[in-house]
């Protein structure tokens, strides 16, 4: 019989939103009449320049893509103003998550996390044998995390703004403090998957990379799939200093985007029409709410 790790008992599987195509499937109707609110894709759909891009490298298949992804991080340092040795890009924002777990936890370790927040968070700790700790509150209250930091230091405390799935965001001024309590032994992970949208509410709310740097622990997590439109991709990015990003590359499998998806987010990353419309929409609705 084959002896799994003891760590996979504790572990319920990821459950991914249910793709439309098995819905249709399942219960007879149109396509046009499903709406998939899980998962958090674009409501636009692709950007028109992207699926160019796809097309012309269709013939492109047999060669393995450029591992250094060169273009991408020039694409992304520009954004940011920050250096490409500061950026480390995964399959999805989610292969981030993994390596800096990888990185860091094992069986006598911890993670500390809000009451209620992205469920890959606990899955990862659990694929190593790591206790994870929550606050009471879902939103990111600085006593409850700074208390129970204090009692448990935990090795990665993750926060999540604005936070999947109960949609509140943290301050940037709350952030940094949260932060500046957190001794240098943890790694604090700032989750922006959401954060164009935050930024477009109200800019006390608007973290981006530069804000985080100064700490040698601080970890920005971002991604293509929300606002960029390119969940199917699976393209996201890691941003800290050249220390941090130097460990967890140790992690990353060789070729881990392929070459379909970068040529994809980096025509995403110029196509900053596409990301305004998705912008305007989302806080258009937010409005009507
Ligand atoms: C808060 C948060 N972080 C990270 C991710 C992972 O996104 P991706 O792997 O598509 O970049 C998601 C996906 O829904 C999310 O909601």
């Amino acid at each position: 019989m084959i002896k799994f790790n003891k760590v996979l008992k504790d572990i319920t599987s990821y459950e991914a939103g249910k793709p439309i195509e098995l819905v249709v499937r399942e219960y007879g109707i149109d396509p046009k009449d499903v709406v998939k609110l899980a998962s958090n894709e674009n409501p636009i759909g692709t950007s028109p320049k992207v699926a160019q891009v796809l097309r012309d490298h269709a013939d492109k298949a047999h060669l393995y893509p450029d591992d250094s992804m060169f273009e991408l991080k020039e694409a992304l340092s520009c954004k940011y103003e920050v250096k490409s040795e500061n950026i480390i890009i995964g399959a999805g924002s989610d292969q981030v998550l993994e390596f800096i777990s990888r990185a860091v936890l094992d069986d006598k370790s911890s993670v500390l996390m809000s009451a209620v927040t992205f469920a890959m968070y606990e899955i990862y700790a659990k694929q190593m044998g790591a206790k994870v700790l929550r606050t009471l509150s879902y939103e990111h209250k600085y006593d409850e995390f700074i208390e129970a930091y204090e009692m448990k230091k935990p090795k990665i405390v993750y926060i999540c703004t604005p936070n999947n799935p109960t949609g509140d965001a943290t301050s940037k001024a709350e952030v940094l403090r949260i932060i500046r309590a957190i001794g240098e032994d943890a790694i604090v992970v700032v989750d922006g998957a959401y954060m164009e949208y935050a930024s477009a509410k109200d800019q006390a709310y608007a973290i981006t990379p530069n804000d985080i740097m100064e700490f040698p622990n601080v970890i920005y997590l971002g991604t293509f799939s929300k606002a960029y439109g390119l969940g199917g991709m699976r393209v996201g990015y890691g941003i800290a200093q050249e220390a941090l990003i130097a460990q967890l590359s140790k992690m990353r499998p060789p070729f881990n985007i392929s070459s379909l998806s970068l040529a994809a987010a980096i025509e995403a990353s110029k196509d900053t029409d596409f990301v305004e419309e998705s912008i305007a929409l989302h806080t258009q609705e937010i409005q009507t709410l």
